[in-house]
């Protein structure tokens, strides 16, 4: 092959691997920029009650920007607690006690970007359902939130919220989640809905809550995360 065909054919080949490569970075980046999804677990028995109030707070922000949001309205159910045999541990896999609609939530979980966990406070801390669903979801699969956003937000009637509050993050603290966080601990305090209506300041702490969490996820998504 002469000086010229050589160069020729290297330009050919040279031109493929880019174009091979600039595609190969175009799914990556597409990848990358995929929808982000917000999870939100409701942990009061009352599936529209005051947490789910205070979650349609946030879901409004998170719809004006097209983050998809789902509730799962955990605390609603019958959910076994940890009784720490240790079977996930050994193997590896599920908790003994995970049923098909577990499986199906911690499925979803597991594709999730960001979590919000809503609870009532129930004396001061987090009501036994979402207890036993969060023990064990984080005990045999931590790593379907692990380097995740986390924000927990809590409905008082009076007090409490901030051992509630604390409490929740304790899952995100043991387990290297990002926390995302607002203009005060979040809580949003009333006995009826339209107490809670009219707590301003509780309103503007969720709101603010989703925004920086569309920011952060923005920021991951390679956008300035101004919003
Ligand atoms: C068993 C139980 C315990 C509660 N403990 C507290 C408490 O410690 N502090 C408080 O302010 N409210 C307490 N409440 C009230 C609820 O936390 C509050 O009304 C909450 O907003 C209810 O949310 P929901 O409508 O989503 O269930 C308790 C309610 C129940 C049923």
């Amino acid at each position: 092959m002469n000086r010229r065909n050589f160069l020729k054919a290297a330009g050919i080949a040279g031109a493929t691997l880019l174009v091979r490569e600039l595609a190969g970075a175009g799914i990556k980046h597409a990848q990358k920029r995929k929808e982000k999804k917000v999870i939100a677990l409701n942990g009061s028995p009352h599936e529209k009650g005051n947490t789910a109030y205070a979650l349609s707070v946030m879901e409004e922000v998170f719809r004006k920007e097209h983050i998809e949001f789902e509730v799962i309205p955990v605390g609603i159910y019958s959910i076994r607690g940890c009784i720490a045999c240790g079977r996930c541990r050994e193997t590896g896999e599920e908790c003994i006690f995970t049923n098909d609609r577990e499986r199906e939530w911690l499925s979803r979980m597991k594709l999730a970007d960001a979590f919000v966990f809503a609870s009532p406070s129930f004396f001061g801390g987090i009501p036994g359902t979402m207890k036993s669903f969060l023990d064990r979801a984080f005990y045999a699969q931590s790593r379907y939130f692990q380097h995740k956003l986390g924000a927990a937000i809590v409905t008082t009637q009076r007090s409490g919220a901030s051992m509630t509050f604390e409490s929740l993050n304790q899952y995100f603290t043991i387990n290297q989640m990002n926390i995302v966080s607002s203009s005060y601990w979040n809580n949003i305090r009333g006995s009826q809905i339209d107490d809670l209506k009219q707590d301003e300041e509780g309103i503007r702490t969720l709101e603010t809550l989703a925004k920086n969490m569309i920011n952060k996820l923005k920021i991951e998504n390679g956008a300035s995360g101004d919003y």
